[in-house]
């Protein structure tokens, strides 16, 4: 077998354990194994790439890598589980600045001239510049609003849409010129309104709508890395970017079914910028109950069957490991006790799942939504832990209501509902919930982790 067939193979390698990566991914069993055979494939693939012929400055990309290193491990050790969107984000505008920088470099230093190429051959570099640029400033304001650098709330001004339209067709139009007649100029052109544009169509997008706009940021990186790779003759480098690009597209698609959102009104109806919530607690004659945490212990330690159904608020108490302490303090007086997890619960995707495995909750106490609402009916008491949206009522019965079409946990069929959260303030959509003003509903006010506690100590009181 020569140098090359090697090569070629120990890239069909790579490629394999990414694509056998990703199924290891989609359950929390088999996560790490997947994660650690994905690390394998790249490393690989990197090795492989050093012994191309005629590659040139090795010492640049060793540096290059050392720091990358120095950079990407500690940032991965040290990072919050709430704060992943953004490190997602920030590795993600990365990953689309370099794709752009590599067909950048090939437009301006290529030793063939440009006009000799085939058509297609200019727009795979054309292709990777646009969608690279757009994911790298994409990703830059993703990153802000979650890391609060700037507003979090959808930032709006008249005729917005309208102005990314025209930009959007100034890129199509450059696109156009550059294929017929490939020149530098309007390639900076280009560069700089794909930039622009970038910046532009995140803006509207609130913070909470962020991790969805990553997901799709994050397919957008993967086509343009798969340009590059046609660009480059790299075959993993477009097996890579396809399965980026085909997965963040599903994430996406996936994510805002379960929002019961289309992703046009994510992307351009800047969803969260109007409160509609009163954060009353009376309203139309019926007013809010609430309990102290001797009360509910009470109630919880002599129920049957116990549904917790965590949300946002629980991930930012981080009341993930106090929350098991109940459950388990439940389990002991042999009541059954499970988690009831809602697709988007939290602010990513898996946000519950992944939180809850940190605390060691055994994975068969999880239930997805689903399976959890058919047996809400016989839960006698449903512990809402910092959720709000995904359990209102509204979503169901009041079709003006903007959540309406999402599907919910019906924790309204279990027989007692009881919210653990600071004050009536709605969640992300801004909405009131009805529920909370329920006669089977008493609330129980403060932080989740600290509410939690007290419920622990209550239960073993009892
Ligand atoms: P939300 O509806 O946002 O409600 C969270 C609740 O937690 C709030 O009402 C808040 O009330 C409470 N809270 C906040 N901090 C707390 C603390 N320290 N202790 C106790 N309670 C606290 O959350 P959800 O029900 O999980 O719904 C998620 C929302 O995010 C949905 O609208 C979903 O569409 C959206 N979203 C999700 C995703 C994904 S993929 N997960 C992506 C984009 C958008 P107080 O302020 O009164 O405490």
């Amino acid at each position: 077998m020569s140098l090359g067939t090697g090569r070629e193979v120990a890239y069909l390698v790579a490629a394999i354990c990414f694509i056998l990566a990703m199924k290891g991914l989609s359950s929390p069993k088999r996560a790490r194994a997947g994660n650690l055979l994905g690390a394998a494939g790249m490393i690989v693939a990197i090795a492989i790439t050093f012994t191309t012929p005629g590659i040139h400055n090795l010492w640049a990309i060793a540096l290059g890598m050392v720091v990358g290193v120095a950079i990407g491990v500690p940032a991965a050790r040290l990072v919050k589980m709430t704060a992943m969107p953004q490190m997602v984000a920030a590795f993600n505008g990365v990953g689309g600045a370099a794709a752009a920088l590599v067909s950048i470099m090939h437009f301006s230093f290529s030793p063939v001239s440009l006009s000799t190429l085939a058509t297609y051959q200019v727009f795979e570099v054309i292709f990777g510049v646009v969608v690279g640029s757009i994911s790298f400033t994409g990703s830059i304001i993703a990153f802000s609003k979650l890391q609060e650098i700037m507003p979090g709330r959808p930032i709006t001004y008249p005729a917005q849409q309208p102005v990314n339209a025209v930009v959007a067709l100034g890129i199509v139009g450059c696109i156009l010129a550059v294929l017929v007649d490939p020149s530098k100029l309007v390639m900076l052109v280009v560069l700089i309104l794909a930039l622009l544009f970038g910046v532009a169509f995140t803006l509207p997008v609130g913070g909470a709508d962020a991790p969805v706009l990553i997901s799709l940021l994050n397919s957008f990186t993967g086509l343009a890395v798969a340009a590059t790779g046609f660009t480059l003759h790299s075959n993993v480098l477009i097996v890579a970017g396809t399965l980026v690009g085909a997965s963040g597209m599903l994430l996406t698609r996936m994510m805002s079914q379960a929002m019961g959102r289309s992703i046009p009104n994510i992307l351009f109806s800047a969803f969260g910028s109007v409160v509609t919530s009163s954060g009353a607690t009376e309203k139309e004659g019926r007013s809010v109950k609430s309990g102290t945490a001797d009360d509910i212990g009470v109630l919880l330690a002599y129920s049957n069957k116990v549904a917790i159904v965590p949300g946002y608020g629980l991930a930012v108490a981080q009341a993930q490991h106090v929350a098991r302490e109940l459950a388990e303090t439940l389990q002991k007086r042999g009541i059954d006790v499970f988690y009831a997890i809602h697709p988007v619960a939290g602010r990513m995707p898996g946000h519950m799942n992944v939180l809850l495995a940190e605390a060691n909750v055994p994975y068969d106490e999880l239930k997805e939504m689903d399976s959890a609402n058919s047996e809400m009916s016989t839960v006698d008491v449903a512990l809402v832990v910092g959720a709000n949206d995904v359990v209102n009522p509204a979503a169901k019965n009041s079709p003006g209501s903007p959540i309406y079409g999402m599907p919910i946990i019906e924790v309204s069929q279990a027989k007692a509902v009881i919210f653990l959260k600071r004050s009536m303030r709605p969640g992300f959509a801004g909405i009131d919930n009805d529920l909370l003003y329920d006669e089977k509903t008493t609330m129980l006010f403060g932080d989740a982790k600290d509410s939690l506690s007290k419920l622990v100590s209550a239960v073993a009181a009892a």
